[in-house]
This record gives structure tokens, C-alpha cells and sequence, in this order.
């Protein structure tokens, strides 16, 4: 079910139309569903009640304390990959018993703000890392709970930039190292060994590479429980897929199906850190169309969102739907455009040869799915303000993240000493 749908002839966001929030707050902005949040977030759990899991909400997908709240009061807790998505998820609420600190290449003090914050997990994927933080975790006097990221070396069939359980990818331990692993784990100081994790990679439209990926997990449970190490807690990662366009991802029910089926007889504790799934389609991003200019061989409409804005297009040819905010005459003809943004590259595009229906100047857009992966890898590239962000509960909406101004961007930069007596003069407006 959408929450984004049109009423009146006009889309809404549950019962506030786009329309009204743009006068507000301006274009473009993103808007969450609170409802559709909710909606996500209560599936995704009922499917899984009955299993001993922890959900811990992949904050990587959209850290805003709003939505992260959002969650956490529904019962989630949080997969952080950085200090500043722990300290995100601490500051809305998530309790640090439910809190699991993933990651490449956590520093020395991640990990320290990760123990004395007195987290749930820390999953550890090399054994640098790992001797790393057995010196870090001894010298405080503490003991970390550590899962090993295994890297199962299975094909998840998804975007290459997403994939990250083939025995190529950064990811992990390998496979085949995991008992020599497990047995260095055991005898490091500081380090108490609870499981183990995986997670093979983003956006699967397909069960199958996870039974792969989970039956591996369960034969090395089985090893490893006969070498005598106590495998008590099983961290699945995230990846199910949502529906951009076409894309018929797995329902909920059909993976905690197949989790109970291979990953239940082992009678572990279970982690899930589902990311896109809980917030991707409880986001739009509005733009408005700043100009339509028509080419010999192609029409683009200019939009006022851009690349910085939402990268997902540029980086992985993403697709998302775009629909106009007013409703278009069922009967209205449709034609082909590309639909770019004012960044000066051709990247800037977020859709080529895409039907829709007539628009002008002035019209508003709403690009679909854009609640995960997406305000998230914003940035100010070619010195455009970050992109606001709005919640919509029922009839109310409220700014999550407001608009900062120009000085606010520039001001984060300084002169050394040597540039600031040049004679030059500086002018900060442009009024
Ligand atoms: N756990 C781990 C260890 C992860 O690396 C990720 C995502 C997740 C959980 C959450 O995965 P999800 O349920 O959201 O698929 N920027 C890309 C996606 C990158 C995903 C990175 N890892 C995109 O826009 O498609």
C-alpha cells in the first residue's frame, strides 16, 4: 500500500497535499510517511514474531533523527556502520542493548565510543580489526560482544556497487578462514565471541542467494559449535529488495519462511538489519520543473532537484518513478523526455526517455522512492544547499530537517592567515 497517492486530484503525502508543503518549505525537499514508516516497520516484525530476532534498523538508509525515532519507538533498534550513526542513533532514542556497530574499517575510537556507549555488538570483519579492538576493549577494562562478518562467497544477483557477499568484495572474513578466525577470537583478551554475521549485498529481488548464503551459516555454525566455540547469536544483515518499478522483491513472510527454516533449528538468537525496506517507499523527493526545453532529438525537462539531491540515478542507474503532484487527466497523452537537473554534468539525470505526461514550468514532481539511500548520500555539490526534509503523520506534517542558508555552506569554510590581508575585499550578499 502507497501513502503517497492522489486525492482530489492532487498527490498527497497520507492527508497533506505535496502542493501545500512546497509553498512552505520550497523545492525541492523530501517527505516521509510516518504511516508508511509504521506500516513497513509492523510488517516486517510480525513476519519475524515467533523467531528470537532484534531488529536493527540499518540507519544507513536514512538517518534522520525523525525517522529514526520513528522506528525505535516501534521496537527497532539500529545498525550503525560509523561514531556518528551511533551517536545519531543514541540522540533519537535507540537503546545501546540494541544497538549493533557494523563496518569495514572501524577506527580505534569508533570502537571505543562503541564500548563505552555499552552496545549490543560489534561485527568485526578482518582480523586487523579484530586485534584492534581486543586492545582497545582490554585497555578499557571492558569485554566486546563480537559476531565475525563471514563472507559466504555467493552471488546475490543485484548491482555490482551493491554486492557484497562474492569472495571479491571487501566484505568479511573468508569462508574458508573462519575457523582459524574464530579459534584467534577465542584466546584474544577482551573479546568475547557471540556469533556470526553476514549480509551479501543490497536490493534482492530473489530468495534463492539468500538459502545459499544462510546455508552456509548454519554448516559453519555446525563447525564451529564442534570445535567447541559458543555460536549463540546470528546476524542476517539486510538486502530485501522493494518494488522501484517492475521489481517483484520477496514478501516479508517468504523470507522469515526461509529463515525458520534454515537458520531456526539452530536455536540462536537472531539479528535483522533491514535498511531499504523499512523507509525506501516511505519517501518522495519534490522538485519542480524550473524549465521544458526542446531539442532537435530529445525534450528535457529541467528540473530543480539534482544530482547532489538524490545520486541514486547518476550512481547506479537507479530507476525511480516520477509522477506529477497534480493529478494528470486519465486520458492525457504522454511523451517521451528526459528529466534532468541543473548540475553542470550528464550524470544529472534522473530519467532518459521517460512518458510523461505534459508539464510546464512551474509543475511540480514527485520522484518515488526516494525515503532510503537518498537524503542520506546528498551533498552541496556545485554549492547547492542541502536538501530539506519533512515527516507527514496524518493531517500534520512537520520540517525534520530545515533548509540551511547560503552562509551556513560557505561559513564552514576559513581562511589561512596568509589570504585574509590581501586587500582583496569580501562582500557576503548578493542583495
Ligand atoms: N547491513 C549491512 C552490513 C549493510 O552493509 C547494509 C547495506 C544493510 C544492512 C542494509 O541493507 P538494505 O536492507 O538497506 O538493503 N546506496 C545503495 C545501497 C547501499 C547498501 C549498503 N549496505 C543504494 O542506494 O542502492
Amino acid at each position: 500500500m502507497s501513502f503517497f497517492t492522489y486525492q482530489d486530484g492532487q498527490m498527497q503525502a497520507e492527508g497533506v497535499p505535496l502542493a501545500r508543503i512546497a509553498e512552505q518549505v520550497g523545492t525541492p525537499f523530501y517527505c516521509y510517511s510516518s504511516a508508511a514508516l509504521t506500516a513497513a516497520y509492523q510488517a516486517f516484525a510480525a513476519a519475524f514474531s515467533g523467531q528470537p530476532a532484534t531488529i536493527c534498523y540499518a540507519l544507513k538508509a536514512n538517518s534522520n533523527q525523525a525517522v529514526i525515532r520513528t522506528l525505535t519507538a516501534l521496537g527497532a533498534g539500529a545498525d550503525v556502520v560509523s561514531e556518528g550513526e551511533l551517536r545519531r542513533a543514541l540522540r533519537a532514542g535507540v537503546p545501546a542493548s540494541k544497538i549493533v556497530f557494523a563496518g569495514v574499517g572501524k577506527t580505534a575510537a569508533e570502537m571505543a565510543a562503541g564500548l563505552d556507549a555499552g552496545i549490543l555488538q560489534f561485527n568485526v570483519e578482518s582480523m586487523p580489526e579484530l586485534r584492534t579492538l581486543s586492545a582497545v576493549a582490554a585497555a578499557r577494562g571492558r569485554n566486546a560482544s563480537v559476531s565475525l562478518r563471514i563472507n559466504p562467497d555467493v552471488d546475490a544477483n543485484t548491482h555490482a556497487k551493491i554486492s557484497t557477499g562474492k569472495a571479491e568484495n571487501k566484505f568479511g572474513i573468508e569462508f574458508g578462514a573462519a575457523r582459524a578466525a574464530f579459534a584467534e577470537a577465542a584466546a584474544l583478551p577482551g573479546i568475547e565471541p557471540a556469533g556470526i554475521a553476514l549480509h551479501i549485498g543490497s536490493q534482492l529481488t530473489g530468495l534463492e542467494p539468500y538459502r545459499a548464503a544462510f546455508t552456509r551459516m548454519a554448516e559453519l555454525t555446525a563447525t564451529l559449535r564442534a570445535d567447541g566455540h559458543a555460536i549463540r547469536r546470528l546476524d542476517l544483515g539486510g538486502g530485501l529488495g522493494i518494488t522501484y518499478g517492475e521489481e517483484r522483491p520477496p514478501a516479508i513472510r517468504d523470507y522469515a519462511a526461509l529463515v525458520k527454516e534454515v537458520i531456526g533449528p539452530l536455536g540462536c538468537d537472531l539479528i535483522l538489519e533491514p535498511g531499504r525496506l523499512l523507509t525506501g517507499n516511505a519517501g518522495v523527493l519534490v522538485t519542480r520543473v524550473i524549465y521544458v526545453k526542446e531539442g532537435t532529438s530529445r525534450s528535457f525537462v529541467i528540473v530543480d532537484a539534482a544530482m547532489n539531491d538524490l545520486i541514486r540515478p547518476a550512481l547506479y542507474d537507479a530507476y525511480h518513478a516520477i509522477l506529477p503532484v497534480a493529478e494528470p487527466a486519465s486520458d492525457a497523452a504522454t511523451r517521451r523526455v528526459d528529466i534532468v537537473g541543473p548540475v553542470c554534468e550528464s550524470a544529472d539525470t534522473f530519467a532518459t526517455q521517460r512518458p510523461l505526461p505534459p508539464v510546464a514550468a512551474g509543475d511540480l514532481l514527485t520522484i518515488c522512492s526516494a525515503g532510503a539511500y537518498s537524503a542520506v548520500m546528498g551533498s552541496t555539490y556545485n554549492t547547492r544547499l542541502p536538501t530539506p526534509e519533512v515527516m507527514v503523520r496524518g493531517g500534520d506534517y512537520a520540517i525534520v530537517k530545515a533548509r540551511p542558508d547560503y552562509d551556513a555552506i560557505i561559513d564552514q569554510d576559513s581562511l589561512p592567515d596568509w589570504l585574509v590581508d590581501t586587500g582583496v575585499s569580501r562582500s557576503r550578499g548578493v542583495a
